[in-house]
């Protein structure tokens, strides 16, 4: 892409599909069943009021399974430019995922925002405290830090929750010259809706994904293909070809 020197600030969002060649579900391939249920209908406070065992039984499995994956020459990319651009001067990269694994951070990314939380901490209930978690929560164990049993939940935002850390979010896309939205559908908001913002403000939109997204239509670039090839491709041309 042209005006490649006039970047300085970069936000970068990231979805299931940054994560799929490490071997974890995407949401919405594979039509996003899970044991005949919708994902979606297991990922709500409604849900987790009604039948909480169903919940925590689906979070315990796939906290389970993270930590048997190994992150992707999607992740070790964007961990390599993120160390590369904090090397030049006045340059800033926000990465915002939605993936509650934690690959990023074992790729080597530092500057990482959470957006729907995070499958390795408990979000305790009775003290709102948010412990490093790694065991199932099924059994109803007591909060690592106030001792109540029976109160920790995933610490991830299901729907019709409030996103983590909106408002840097936002001042991050407010002060980009670059918004690259890498392996997400488009399908689900807030997240969904930043290319929009960033297109408001006039901000250059990249998209990195197997196919187009819902939302492909509002970016000015769409390049396509498997996120372990398109995303370090991508990097490579950013940083000069190195
Ligand atoms: P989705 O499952 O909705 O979308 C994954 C996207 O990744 C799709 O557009 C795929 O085409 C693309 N994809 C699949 N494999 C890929 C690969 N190898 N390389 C590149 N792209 C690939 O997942 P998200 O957009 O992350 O929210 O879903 C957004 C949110 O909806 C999730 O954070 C979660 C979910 O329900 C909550 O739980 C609140």
């Amino acid at each position: 892409m042209g005006q490649m020197n006039e970047i300085r600030n970069i936000v970068i969002l990231t979805g299931a599909g940054v994560s799929a060649e490490s071997g974890i579900d995407t949401f919405r391939d594979a039509g996003g069943l899970w044991e005949q249920h919708k994902v979606e209908d297991v990922a709500t406070p409604e849900a987790f009021a009604r039948d909480p065992d169903l919940v925590l039984r689906f979070y315990d499995m796939r906290r389970e399974a993270i930590q048997t994956k190994e992150p992707n020459a999607a992740h070790h990319a964007l961990g390599r430019l993120e160390a590369e651009w904090a090397k030049r001067e006045d340059c800033e990269l926000t990465l915002v995922t939605q993936n509650v694994d934690d690959l990023h951070e074992r790729g080597g990314s530092e500057r990482l925002i959470h957006m729907h939380g995070g499958h390795l901490t408990a979000w305790c209930l009775a003290c709102d405290n948010r412990p490093e978690w790694r065991e199932p929560l099924l059994d109803r164990p007591p909060c690592p830090t106030c001792g109540v049993a029976g109160k920790l939940r995933p610490d991830v935002v299901w729907f019709g929750e409030m996103p983590y850390q909106m408002e840097e979010i936002y001042a991050a896309l407010s002060a980009a010259d670059l918004f690259v939205s890498i392996g997400t559908s488009g399908a689900v908001y807030p997240a969904a809706g930043f290319v929009q913002e960033a297109r408001g403000q006039g901000i250059r939109t990249l998209e990195l994904n197997l196919e187009p997204s819902q939302g492909s239509a509002y970016f000015d670039e769409s390049r396509h293909g498997p996120a372990t090839q398109v995303v370090p491709e991508w990097v490579d041309e950013m940083l000069g070809g190195l």
